[in-house]
């Protein structure tokens, strides 16, 4: 707990005669603010804005005089980094005019809700403000972000606003990397991060206080940690007060502050007419205003980094006045992430190609124009193949309004939306279903379990997700024996637990320790961990299929991994596949387990994955055709699989994860011994004996017949959150 100067001693004299343990626990979130200030515009435009043609429909010609008056704006603004110093441009963000009043509404309460403009100044200032008003003293400051990128590139941004060197005074903790030390005062981190962090202290006493940045997006570990902590906190709330917030109403009567916002009207043009290629429309949409001579960065939204990569061929522009074309989502490495913040030279534009990761968590000054796709990725629960499977969405009218507001931070702006106003009015849902009800639960109910949380269906969430959904993760983790038949974590269970993965990927670790390949295994598992390892750049496809080619392992695409990793490893890490990726597998190492390579019987290697991987097994059916063990549902080979079209077609396979574009296709294959299914996955399989005794063979080749029990749909049933299968 915490000691204090003389005010916040007060405070806490106060509190103790209510006996409550206080702590500050701060949300910030950015969409009240943001889909008012930007839903004004919209109305105007609605009747009869500049841009919009006489038929009412959007005519991306700007008028002249539009384009002047935005030139002039923009000229402005656009010296406005290169002048200030730090400091002033501090003292320039709307959140610096109402410091004390958040101060003050902050030291009387446990629990504040923040409200404010994307760019107001919540998530690099709040901490220092708290810090600069002695609250580091009796612990951290902290701050989740759902997004990895964003923790890391904030906490860069702080630590110069402060002076000092990054990871010191203000450091970031995200998975995999830890860039903080004992000096830390400011520690920005992953929302993941902080749910593990209160495994091991569930009142989370190192932090003094704690902001929960970006709590309107609801990712899944913030609304697990809103669960947990209002356990701490609300200790003294009475009832619940239900008020216009969500937020306010799950925590009690808290205070709402809002941050008087500053934003310049934006220009909002829809398509006239629906788009056939959101890559293709973006692509021309940016030319066009590239090469209209009006000043101003450009922000591309696209749904995923595949799509970023497309877009990349803006730069091939030749005569063409200079472009910076700067991708930026979460996977990319630091170094480049870094470049959309800073300025571009004189005379080039600056053309940034994000994912959703630029709506709120990111703020790039000197954006003048919005291209916004329209489309999103969701990591979606699909009950029809029992996992989670990561989809192209249309994005929410909160999205598109947040993406538009991009536009209108320093100067006036436009936004063109590549979908038309029919499809935003009556297409597009208001806000995105929150994660926790979209996805698998299995993390969440290990740690939960973990924390002691033995009743699920109790535990507080601020929308509990669906039954079902809870129920799946649940069978799942008994399946991979985490869970007893009582629903109680196992001793597997809570190793798993340890583990910032899959369930099935911990499971395969944990495993090898007993097979005795677990050094082999932790490269496997890193090299799932990580983005794609392999690139087929546009233009040089057939050279990289050639290349990759020469990795290939016949039977199994994770030895395939495991492969081009021992190579690069002979290669003495060659800075040709020095990638990020690695980095993992050096982290990975922290987990304290022991090594030991199986040396070359990569047999025992296949095995091992499928004692983690049985669940999701395929068996041949007719030439290069198989179907799901269990479900019967046909599923291919992807193309890109080490298996596909070498003329060996093996029985039985497991694969890593399915995807669907056009067909069902299962991604990442091992060719796996019929029996080794049945001697795994008893709950699943059992051999048939036709006759003939039993034997164990060796070749996984030949053929093997398998029962399939017919449980997946099982009698399990979930009371007060617990499984029980009969
Ligand atoms: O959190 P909120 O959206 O309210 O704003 P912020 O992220 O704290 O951004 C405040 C200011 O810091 C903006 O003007 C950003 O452009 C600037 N900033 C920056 O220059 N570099 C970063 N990495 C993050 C923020
Ligand atoms: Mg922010």
């Amino acid at each position: 707990s915490r000691k204090g100067s003389q005010l916040v001693r007060k405070h806490r004299e106060q509190k103790e005669r209510k006996k409550a343990q206080h702590k500050h626990w701060e949300l910030a979130g950015t969409k009240l603010g943001d889909i008012m200030g930007v839903k004004k515009k919209e109305e105007e435009d609605l009747s009869g804005g500049k841009p919009v043609g006489e038929d009412g429909k959007v005519d991306y010609r700007a008028e002249q005089k539009f384009a002047d008056h935005m030139k002039e704006k923009s000229e402005a603004s656009s010296d406005f980094a290169k002048k200030k110093t730090l400091l002033e441009q501090r003292q320039y963000l709307p959140i610096f005019a109402v410091r004390q009043q958040l101060l003050n509404i902050i030291r009387d309460n446990s629990i504040v809700i923040v409200v404010g403009e994307t760019g107001s100044g919540k998530t690099t200032q709040l901490t220092q403000y708290l810090h600069e008003d002695g609250y580091t003293s009796y612990g951290m400051v902290g701050c989740t972000q759902p997004r990895r990128v964003a923790a890391m590139s904030v906490a860069k941004r702080v630590s110069e606003e402060i002076g000092t060197n990054l990871g010191e005074e203000v450091g970031y903790a995200i998975r995999f990397e830890d860039c903080t030390s004992e000096k830390t005062l400011i520690k920005y981190m992953t929302d993941g991060i902080l749910l593990r962090e209160s495994l091991r202290e569930s009142d989370l006493d190192h932090y003094s206080a704690v902001i929960m940045d970006e709590a309107h997006e609801r990712s899944l570990n913030t609304d697990v940690l809103f669960g947990l902590l209002r356990e701490v906190v609300v200790l003294c709330q009475d009832t619940m007060t239900s008020t216009i917030s969500l937020f306010a109403a799950f925590f009690g009567n808290v205070p709402i502050f809002h941050i008087p916002g500053r934003t310049f009207p934006v220009d909002i043009l829809f398509s006239k007419t629906p788009q056939e290629d959101y890559v293709e429309a973006s692509v021309k949409q940016a030319l066009q205003i590239h090469l209209s001579g009006l000043i101003g960065d450009i922000l591309i939204f696209m749904p995923g980094q595949e799509d970023i990569e497309i877009v990349e061929r803006l730069e091939d522009l030749e005569n063409a006045p200079a472009l910076a074309v700067l991708p930026i989502y979460s996977q990319l490495p630091s170094d480049l992430q870094a470049k959309i913040f800073q300025k571009a030279p004189d005379g080039v534009r600056k053309c940034i190609v994000a994912t959703n990761i630029a709506e709120t968590s990111l703020t790039v000054d000197g954006i003048m124009f919005v291209v916004d796709s329209g489309y999103c990725k969701l990591k979606v629960f699909n009950p029809r193949i029992g996992m989670d499977a990561l989809q192209v969405y249309p994005i929410s009218q909160a999205n598109a309004n947040q993406r538009s507001g991009r536009a209108g931070r320093t100067g006036p702006g436009q936004c063109y939306r590549l979908y038309t106003q029919s499809a935003y009015k009556n297409e597009m849902l208001t806000t995105t279903i929150p994660e926790i009800q979209r996805t698998n639960l299995a993390n969440v109910v290990l740690l939960l379990k973990s924390l002691g949380v033995q009743d699920l269906l109790l535990f507080h969430f601020m929308d509990p997700p669906p039954e079902d959904n809870m129920l799946n993760s649940m069978y799942q983790l008994w399946i991979l024996g985490a869970l007893d038949n009582t629903g109680a974590l196992t001793p597997t269970g809570r190793l798993m637990v340890e583990f910032p993965l899959d369930p099935a990927l911990s499971k395969m670790l944990i495993v090898s320790c007993d097979m005795g390949c677990s050094a082999d295994i932790l490269i496997v598992v890193s090299m799932l961990s990580v983005p794609a390892i392999f690139y087929r750049p546009k233009g040089r496809e057939e050279e990289s299929d050639q290349v990759r080619e020469k990795f290939s392992v016949p039977e199994s695409d994770h030895l395939t991994y495991l492969n081009v990793y021992m190579q690069w490893k002979n290669n003495n890490y060659s800075s040709v596949w020095c990638n990020e990726h690695f980095i993992h597998t050096k982290a990975m190492r922290k987990q304290r387990m022991n090594l030991i390579s199986c040396g070359s019987d990569w047999d025992i290697i296949r095995k091992c994955i499928c004692a983690a991987y049985f669940h999701q097994a395929a068996k041949l059916k007719g030439i290069g055709e198989y179907v799901n063990v269990r479900t019967g549902m046909p599923c291919h080979l992807h193309p890109t699989s080490s298996l596909f079209g070498m003329g060996y077609t093996p029985d039985y396979i497991i694969y890593h994860e399915l995807v669907m574009t056009t067909k069902e296709y299962m991604q990442c294959v091992t060719a796996v011994d019929g029996e080794w299914l049945a001697e795994l996955g008893p709950m699943f399989y059992s051999i048939k004996h036709a006759g003939k005794s039993r034997q164990v063979r060796k070749d996984y080749a030949e053929p093997c017949s398998l029962h399939t029990r017919f449980i997946h749909n099982p009698a399990i049933s979930i009371q007060r959150g617990n499984v029980s299968v009969s």
